[in-house]
């Protein structure tokens, strides 16, 4: 193989890492959730699981302690409802244990959510 080969090839693979990425794969943003949260059914850590949480009632993952403010929340998750709880989590939910001061990206924002949405 020659050095241009090579040199191709490793183009074509750079290529191909964010087309993957966008066909169902984690964002990169998603980093800053996994210290907390998994993604796997009732897999609870120090968050709930993030499993089916599009469409699931707020705060009802079963087996995971949620502090008062998120139990009481009430309502269902949204796409939209998660972009703003997502960008604030303190705004959109005051009290809540979520230790994570909010994605200030709004592309992040959005492609968390959307990365959500698969999750099912
Ligand atoms: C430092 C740990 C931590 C980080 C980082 C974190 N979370 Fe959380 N998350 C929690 C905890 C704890 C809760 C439960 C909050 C409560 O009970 O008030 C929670 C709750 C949630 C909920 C509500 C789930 C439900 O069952 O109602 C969602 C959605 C969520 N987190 C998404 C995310 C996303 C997406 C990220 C990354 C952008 C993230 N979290 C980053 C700890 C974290």
């Amino acid at each position: 193989m020659t050095f241009k080969t090579l040199a191709c090839a490793a183009f074509v693979a750079g290529l191909l890492v964010p087309v993957a990425a966008s066909a169902g794969g984690a964002p990169p943003a998603f980093t800053r959730c996994e210290g907390c949260h998994r993604t796997e059914a009732g897999k609870n850590a120090a968050g709930p699981s993030l499993f089916g949480v599009v469409g699931r009632k707020v705060g009802t993952e079963p087996g995971f302690r949620y502090s008062p403010a998120m139990a009481a929340a009430g309502g269902v998750w949204d796409p939209a409802r998660l972009a703003k709880f997502l960008a604030a989590p303190k705004d959109a939910v005051p009290g809540t244990r979520m230790g994570f001061p909010g994605l200030k990206n709004p592309e992040d924002v959005k492609a968390v959510v959307d990365y959500l949405q698969t999750l099912k």
